[in-house]
């Protein structure tokens, strides 16, 4: 398929100190778009200026929520080049989360080449300042203009770019977390795996509450049970217990991290004996309680690896410590070493943005 770029004739100002500007609210001067139409396909793929969309107020989209994105950053390095990580990851799960929601799927390596040239493009934006990054948010949804119950005709796939500092205000400082035990996130043949904005809303009303009460973010129990860790908000989990490093597996409602599965391969090549299992919200506090329970932190795209430093389960708050974990702290500069290209990557995870712009 053709890809067209239209340049912007008014560049927008880009932040002074991008270690200011928090998470997703600046974007930059270009912006990709693809519309699909059953029978035609994928057409009028294009670069263009950002710009408001007009969608008609009846599409599907705003009505039964068929919407699924993804996450990932574009990384500058010390020599100046730009970088992303895995993205062959990401753009495979919006295919899988697409497929859970009945979107139409499309050409993984045509959505990477598009996603390349607009990075490329506006790589300019992307910041050098420490810990900042410019956030990439490919979304696809469905435009059919149609209040009828019906299956996925129309859709529309866009990539956005914004430049962000850190996720979580305070940067890389232990977490509070609220575990919760009344609401849901996703159960078992939901959409839990898939990252689509319906399982986003699910989470709102426990996310306030812990907001509230002060907690930075919430802890999902399982739907069926409410008895094993999932995930927390938007970011997966791991624990580390006498000496050994625990996660929940991958069940069908948690999300596949990518940050999970890169933190996985480090750990065990640095020789940590990595459980992927059912762990339960009791196991979890006789850990707290019997002091077996090292360190917790949770790890993603966005938050990168945040130090869970307190959790709360039913009214009774258990201390982990003040401090950032030394293994924690230890994935944080090999995970962001080899994202910022001050660490060598004996995986293949980085793939270098061309430094010319098309
Ligand atoms: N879990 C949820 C619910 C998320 O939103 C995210 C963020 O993308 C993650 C886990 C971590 O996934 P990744 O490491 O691919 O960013
Ligand atoms: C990401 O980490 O990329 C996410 O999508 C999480 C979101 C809550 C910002």
């Amino acid at each position: 398929m053709e890809l067209t770029i239209t340049r912007t004739s008014h560049p927008a100002q880009k932040p002074a100190d991008p270690r200011t500007v928090g998470f997703g609210t600046i974007f930059t001067d270009h912006m990709f778009e693809m519309d699909y139409t059953p029978g035609q396909g994928w057409h009028d793929a294009r670069i263009a200026p950002l710009e408001n969309l007009s969608i008609h107020p009846g599409a599907a989209v705003f009505h039964y929520g068929a919407e699924v994105f993804e996450g990932l950053k574009a990384y500058r390095t010390d020599a100046g080049t730009v970088q992303l990580f895995r993205p062959w990851d990401n753009v495979q799960r919006m295919r899988d989360s697409a497929e859970r929601i009945q979107l139409p799927d499309f050409d993984p390596d045509f959505l990477l080449e598009a996603m390349t040239k607009l990075v490329a493009l506006d790589q300019d934006w992307v910041p050098s300042a420490p810990g900042t990054s410019l956030y990439i948010r490919p979304v696809e949804f469905c435009t059919d203009i149609d209040l009828g119950l019906h299956s996925i005709g129309k859709a529309k796939l866009m990539i956005l770019l914004s430049p962000v500092g850190a996720y979580l205000a305070g940067g890389l400082k232990p977490v509070s977390i609220l575990i919760e035990d009344h609401d849901v996130r996703a159960v078992r043949g939901g959409t839990g795996y898939a990252k689509c904005g319906g399982n986003y809303a699910a989470a709102n009303r426990a996310a306030a509450k812990a907001e509230a009460k002060g907690y930075d973010q919430v802890l999902w129990l399982d739907g069926v049970h409410q008895q094993y860790i999932e995930e927390v908000g938007g970011m997966n989990v791991m624990f580390k217990i006498d000496g050994k490093i625990v996660t929940p597996a991958l069940t069908g409602s948690v999300l596949p991290g990518i940050t999970r599965r890169s933190c996985i391969q480090l750990l065990r090549d640095k020789g940590y004996e990595v459980e992927e299992r059912l762990f339960s919200v009791e196991e979890l506090v006789a850990a707290l309680s019997s002091g077996a329970l090292e360190e917790a932190w949770g790890c993603g795209t966005a938050a990168v690896i945040s130090p869970i430093g307190k959790f709360c389960y039913q009214d009774t708050c258990y201390t982990i410590g003040e401090e950032n974990g030394p293994c924690a702290q230890w994935l944080y500069d090999t995970l962001t070493g080899i994202q910022w290209g001050r660490v060598k990557d004996p995986y293949g995870w980085v793939y270098p943005i061309p430094a010319e712009k098309p």
